[in-house]
């Protein structure tokens, strides 16, 4: 266990505030109208994280087939010294900071340095920034987390711009979810939030053998197919829907094309299903699927790239031995 120190005798606070949007994100009803009534069918991730959802996902995590968090952690347990050293933060900014168990590295290596910094983790998901924040605070006694909970497709502009050096970090490969023009939008959004002295730490999963990745979307355990299909359970309470559950089924694949892996539900039958929020009836064909994420791989080129191209500049990258998976710090130019 983490013995907790104080730096000063101050104990930290936590404190919890919504971001205002810069821009109206679609609304769950109109993403629904968009992505479910014309073909093929898509829904956007965000919808996944309801409390019960980051819960699953959360045990996804330490689930034996899911090498990406256990791979991410294990970097950063062994370069929080190195990374924290060199981005000195008075201030670490998460987004989707989750549960924000990974973070726990980068805190321990201000702790050693008695560096006091804030921790400002940024998740659409108030119920997991809480008991995060509950865990944090037991863990580092003299820490501040200040939650923030918004939608980061709602613009970055509203996010506090705290005085000192920022570390931004985006982990767990999440940058994996977006399309890469989304992805550039966002990280240039985030850019003109930095300031010169500030920091990026982007975690991104690696392109590597099929059966890998295959198995790391298809646990045996069932947890990411109850993950996905939570996404009706989802649609079914918000636009009371009647999606049977039973008639879906989990699919991830990998699209070696595509280099990204590719999440569906399926219909096992045909089947309808009435939003009677939207006032619409949909009707499946067996085999009928529903795009519900992308998870893209990366080659260490490609991030090199992404990051250039949305104003960054790499200052160090780390990988482990099999290299499945990187971190990368960068700073603005
Ligand atoms: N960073 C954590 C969690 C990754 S899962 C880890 O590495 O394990 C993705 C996280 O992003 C979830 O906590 C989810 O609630 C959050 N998220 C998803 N879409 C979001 C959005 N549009 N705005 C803000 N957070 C979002
Ligand atoms: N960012 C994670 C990833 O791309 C999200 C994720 C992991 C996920 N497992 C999932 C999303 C299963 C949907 C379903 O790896």
């Amino acid at each position: 266990m983490q013995t907790s120190r104080h730096i000063n005798n101050t104990p930290g606070k936590f404190t919890l505030r919504y971001v205002r949007s810069e821009r109206e994100p679609p609304s769950l009803a109109e993403d629904a109208r968009t992505g479910l009534l014309t073909r093929p069918r898509s829904l956007p991730p965000k919808y996944f994280y309801d409390g019960f959802g980051s819960e699953l996902f959360d045990r996804i995590c330490a689930t034996p087939e899911y090498y990406v968090t256990r791979t991410e952690d294990a970097l950063l347990a062994a370069r929080a010294e190195a990374i924290i050293g060199a981005s000195q933060p008075d201030h670490i900014l998460e987004l989707g900071s989750g549960a924000s168990r990974k973070t726990h590295h980068l805190l321990t290596a201000c702790e050693s340095r008695s560096m006091r910094c804030t921790y400002w983790p940024y998740d659409v998901c108030e119920s997991i920034l809480i008991q995060a924040g509950r865990r944090l605070m037991g863990a580092y006694r003299w820490l501040n987390v200040n939650a923030l909970v918004g939608d980061y497709h709602a613009g970055l502009m509203h996010l506090p711009s705290p005085p000192g050096r920022r570390l931004f970090a985006f982990l767990g490969s999440t940058i994996g979810n977006f399309d890469r023009p989304q992805a550039i939008a966002l990280l240039r959004e985030l850019h003109a939030k930095m300031r010169p002295g500030d920091s990026f730490l982007l975690g991104a999963d690696r392109v590597k053998e099929e059966f890998v990745l295959h198995a790391a979307y298809n646990d045996t355990a069932g947890l990411t197919a109850a993950f996905n299909l939570n996404l009706l359970r989802v649609i079914n309470r918000e636009l009371d829907a009647d999606f049977d559950l039973q008639g879906f089924e989990h699919r991830a694949l990998y699209n070696q094309d595509a280099q990204q892996v590719e999440m569906y539900l399926v219909a096992n039958r045909p089947q309808a299903a009435h939003l009677r929020a939207l006032n619409e009836m949909l009707s499946f064909e067996e085999g009928e699927r529903i795009l519900t994420e992308i998870s893209r791989k990366f080659t260490r080129g490609g991030l090199r790239t992404l990051l250039r191209d949305a104003g960054f500049e790499v200052t160090a990258q780390y990988e482990p031995q099999n290299c499945y998976f990187s971190l990368v710090l960068a700073r603005p130019i």
